[in-house]
């Protein structure tokens, strides 16, 4: 059986409120949400996503104020970044109060807040006693989902309801800001552009970029993958010669014309668009793995704004051949 795909919140708060996962739409990805304060319900996400419990999940609330009540010893830049970003893609990584479980945060003494931008979700924290543990809704490893069409697909047997917020804005992850160290680490490209974020805290270290870091599997080398192979090309024309002999899709960042024949093209943003590109993202992976394409050959997008939080992912959902 499927979930029930609606917007009615008093439903899905009364599931939250027994301890249950309902599916939340949020500006960046569709959520996996539950009581964040009640281990009993959190622990229900790692099930139905299958995800290791060393992978801690960020902490949804409806505003600063109780955001903050989450975290201690914070940092004058935090403060900076929260009233310049949230509500918003931002995620910071503070130094936890004991309200928050240990299975939320993997047994570390930090854990990720963040005050999400989307009318429905945030109607619904207001409606609740307590912050939203919520994990992308998609299960590990594979491509996030941007509407609750996508959760339904892949997790809808397993959960009572989706709210139905539309497809997300944004169609990436938060950005992630750590402060576990004195100086803050961006562990997730995401949202925010980096560009952005430097405005506020000068040139900053992106960590994470390797793979072997168990406490960020965001990070690991591959996620965020569809079924197909995805080969990410520097050379198209000559991977598309290459691999003539199959029904190859391209996915790439605008309009270009291919004197070669090809099974799908699918443009990020026609008119090259960065916010547009990055928004289409995770759909485009999905209907191109869905659709009769042997194969996905891809390439990054220019470099710059959300491009380089569109780039990452392309290389961790890429084929490592
Ligand atoms: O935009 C988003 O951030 C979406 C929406 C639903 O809010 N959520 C999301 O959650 O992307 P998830 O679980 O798919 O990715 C969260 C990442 C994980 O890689 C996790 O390791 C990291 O955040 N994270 C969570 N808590 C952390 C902590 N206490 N310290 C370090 N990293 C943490
Ligand atoms: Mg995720």
């Amino acid at each position: 059986m499927k979930a029930v795909i609606g917007q009615n919140l008093i439903e899905a708060s009364e599931i939250l409120i027994s301890g249950g996962l309902v599916a939340v739409p949020t500006e960046t990805v569709y959520g996996l949400a539950a009581n964040a304060l009640d281990p009993l319900a959190v622990v229900k996400i790692f099930e139905v996503k299958n995800r290791p419990f060393f992978d801690p999940l960020i902490v949804h609330c409806r505003n600063s104020e109780e955001a903050f009540r989450y975290a201690e010893n914070i940092s004058s830049l935090a403060l900076k970044l929260a009233r310049a970003f949230w509500p918003g893609p931002l995620t910071l990584v503070l130094k936890k109060r004991d309200q928050i479980p240990d299975i939320v945060t993997s047994g570390s003494q930090f854990v990720a807040l963040r005050v999400p931008n989307h009318k429905l979700l945030n109607h619904l924290l207001e409606l609740l006693p307590f912050p939203l543990a919520a994990p992308s809704a998609n299960p590990f490893g594979y491509i996030s989902p941007t509407t609750a069409e996508h959760v339904n697909d892949q997790l809808g047997d397993q959960i009572p309801y989706i709210l139905d917020g539309g497809p997300c804005k944004i169609g990436l992850e938060s950005t992630i800001v750590s402060f576990k160290q004195d100086i803050p680490q961006v562990l997730r490209l995401g949202g925010i552009p980096i560009e952005a974020l430097e405005a506020f805290l000068g040139p900053v270290e992106i960590i994470g970029k390797s793979i072997s870091e168990p406490e960020m599997p965001g990070q690991l080398d591959s996620h965020y993958s569809p079924g197909k192979p995805l080969i990410l090309s520097e050379d198209l024309e000559m991977d598309i010669e290459k691999f003539g002999n199959k029904k190859i899709a391209v996915l790439i960042f605008n309009n270009v014309d291919f004197s070669q024949n090809i099974y799908k093209t699918y443009f990020l943003s026609k008119k090259g668009d960065m916010p547009e590109a990055a928004s289409n993202l995770f759909s485009a992976l999905r209907e191109l793995d869905q659709s009769d394409a042997e194969i996905i050959l891809t390439k990054l997008v220019p470099d710059y704004g959300l491009g380089k939080a569109i780039n990452d992912r392309l290389k961790r959902a890429a084929w490592k051949n």
